[in-house]
């Protein structure tokens, strides 16, 4: 079993995230803490109370970091990618569920006490909340048993940026976070842009969701419907990637990815803010920002069509037996 909190800018791709981390059967989701991101912070907690109220989701909600720590690239939220709520403005109910009192960073510190050694940090939004956590706390990093990153690109499979040509948006809402965090000694895996643009979900897809994953299945498939006309102003075609769902399927079947191990530098100004580096031990370089950096894990490969098919099955199974 999987003890998982789920750190989140709520969000049309993290909404799938949630659903898929709420039905694996394999995951106890112990905690949701929220971040600015795709939406305002108000928003997107706001998203994670209305989840949680839609599929009865028990884990308690926590709310994150309404800016970052240090400079951002850009300003305001992406209301082009997903919509003025977050959720591709799809109708939404108002929230039932309460916000819990203590603040998101807080609740890492808390929950990881709770569960030491043994909870399992995913975060899909940028780092802020994190980089808070191991402020209050030293012992935070030794505690998390591995922190599951959705952000960054590194240029393999010529995937680079999307708020930059080499900066990702997750990463880039706030790198100084990003590059505290790479430099913690925590145990970090990272599923950048280099594989989530290489799982797509195309109209079809989006179609066999709503048909065999039951109000899950519709749920996504509305909301990503905004997602995928965004998608299409840009390429064309009514595709869009995997993003934070790729983290999800790294947790539950690492085996369809491909990695190396270095260090991870996140750059935090100039023309590449937002730019993740990983380092080379092929060479002795004149730089040393990379040495003493424990290694992470860096996704560079996929098998995406398995990918997707886990994703499928899980919500379909659920379905079935939940709806
Ligand atoms: O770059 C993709 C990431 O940015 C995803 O986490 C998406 O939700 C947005 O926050
Ligand atoms: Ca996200």
């Amino acid at each position: 079993m999987h003890s998982v909190i789920f750190d989140n800018d709520i969000g049309i791709d993290d909404a799938m995230a949630l659903l898929l981390l709420h039905y694996a059967e394999s995951v106890e989701l112990l905690a949701i803490t929220t971040r600015f991101g795709n939406a305002s912070i108000t928003d997107t907690t706001c998203n994670a109370l209305i989840m949680k109220d839609l599929f009865g989701i028990e884990a308690p909600v926590f709310q994150g970091a309404a800016a970052s720590i240090g400079k951002r690239l850009g300003e305001g939220f992406p209301i082009h990618v997903h919509g003025e709520n977050g959720l591709g403005d799809i109708d939404l109910p108002a929230p039932q569920s309460k916000v819990e009192a203590l603040p998101a960073a807080e609740a890492l510190v808390e929950v990881t006490k709770e569960h030491d050694g043994e909870a399992i940090v995913i975060a899909v939004g940028g780092l802020t909340n994190i980089a808070q956590a191991l402020d209050l706390d030293s012992n935070f990093a030794g505690r998390v048993k591995r922190l599951i990153i959705m952000g960054g690109a590194f240029g393999y499979n010529r995937h680079s940026g999307n708020v930059s040509p080499v900066a990702e948006a997750n990463i880039a809402s706030d790198p100084q976070a990003a590059d505290i965090v790479f430099r913690s000694g925590m145990t970090i895996a990272i599923v950048g842009l280099d594989v989530t643009h290489e799982i797509i979900m195309d109209r079809p897809y989006m179609q066999s969701l709503r048909e065999c994953a039951g109000e899950a299945g519709k749920f996504i498939a509305s909301s990503h419907q905004y997602y995928l006309d965004f998608h299409h102003s840009l390429s064309g075609r009514f595709e869009c990637p995997l993003h934070d769902s790729a983290a999800i399927a790294y947790l539950l079947a690492p085996d369809l990815f491909t990695t190396i191990n270095q260090p991870v530098r996140a750059v935090t100004e100039g023309i590449a803010m937002g730019q993740t580096i990983h380092g080379d031990d092929l060479r002795e370089y004149v730089s040393s920002a990379w040495d003493d950096v424990t290694e992470s894990t860096i996704c560079i490969g996929v098998d995406g069509p398995a990918v997707l098919e886990l994703c499928r099955n899980i919500l379909s199974k659920a379905a079935k037996i939940r709806d």
